[in-house]
């Protein structure tokens, strides 16, 4: 009896003490993002667009690939950055200074820019406007318009739409807009994704559907973003 007394005693005590400690610990916060502490760095827009335009040491002039205003010339590869936002413009450029996404083009150009560089520039992209809608010259593909506004339940393919938004024009910081990006930009992401080649895609979302897509897929995508507003 003494025993069990002592043994119930202690296992109420500790009880006790387990749940003293559970109260005290503190929360469940986590750690910014490095891309957002240093977003927080620089709300300079006009400093973003000096480098842009002119450059900064071996920083070469975005604009000479993105374009001027963020709008790159027709029948290039290169992403048009203007109006994606400043959080995932800022991420972007992180990850590319830190080897998280890589490209031979991006990464000497991303590890040249300051914390201070990365937020100026992301804070003037992002001031930027939508590049007018480019006029479609043929209709659009029923693969596409159904991958992007419904899915495809055969393949567990969630819309597109979902996270990019129905005009393509993204849906938060970091779900980007597709819509005017060159047709061969978005082909080339689709690919990497789908190839692991890039991966810096938080929880690997992208990765798992561009692996449903196939080769002609990823074509009509591509087409149909490079001609939506
Ligand atoms: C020599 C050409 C070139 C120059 C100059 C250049 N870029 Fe890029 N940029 C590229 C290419 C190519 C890609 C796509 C790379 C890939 O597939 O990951 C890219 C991608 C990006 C992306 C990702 C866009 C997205 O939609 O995910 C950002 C952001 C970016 N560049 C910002 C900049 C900034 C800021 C500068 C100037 C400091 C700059 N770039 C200068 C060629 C260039
Ligand atoms: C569940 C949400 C979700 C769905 C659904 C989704 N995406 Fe994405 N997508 C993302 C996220 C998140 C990113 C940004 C990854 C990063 O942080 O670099 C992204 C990035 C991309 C990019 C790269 C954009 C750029 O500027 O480099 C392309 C292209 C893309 N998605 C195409 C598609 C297409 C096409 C579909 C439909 C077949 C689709 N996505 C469905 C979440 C989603």
């Amino acid at each position: 009896m003494k025993i069990l007394r002592k043994a119930v005693g202690a296992a109420f005590t500790l009880l006790v003490t387990v749940s003293a400690a559970r109260a005290q610990t503190p929360a469940f916060e986590r750690p910014l993002p490095a891309w957002q502490t240093i977003l927080a760095v620089s709300t300079d827009a006009e400093a973003g667009r000096a480098i842009a335009t002119s450059g900064k040491g071996a920083a070469v002039a975005c604009s000479g690939c993105h374009g001027a205003n963020g709008v790159p010339a027709a029948g290039t590869p290169f992403p048009r950055l203007a109006s994606l936002s400043a959080e995932y413009v800022a991420k972007q450029l992180v990850d590319y200074r830190v080897g998280a996404r890589s490209n031979p083009m991006m990464e000497p150009i991303a590890k040249a820019l300051s914390d201070a560089d990365i937020a100026s520039l992301a804070r003037y992209y992002g001031s930027l406007k939508t590049p007018p809608a480019k006029a479609a010259g043929a209709a659009p593909s029923a693969r596409a318009l159904q991958l992007q506004g419904t899915g495809d339940n055969a393949l567990a393919m969630p819309a597109c739409a979902n996270c990019h938004g129905h005009g393509g024009d993204g849906t938060g910081p970091l779900l980007p807009a597709l819509a005017a990006q060159p047709a061969d930009y978005t082909m080339a992401q689709l690919k990497a994704f789908r190839a692991g080649e890039r991966n810096n895609d938080a929880d690997a979302v992208m990765r798992a559907l561009a692996s449903r897509l196939s080769d002609s897929d990823i074509r009509a995508l591509g087409d149909y973003f490079a001609g939506t507003p």
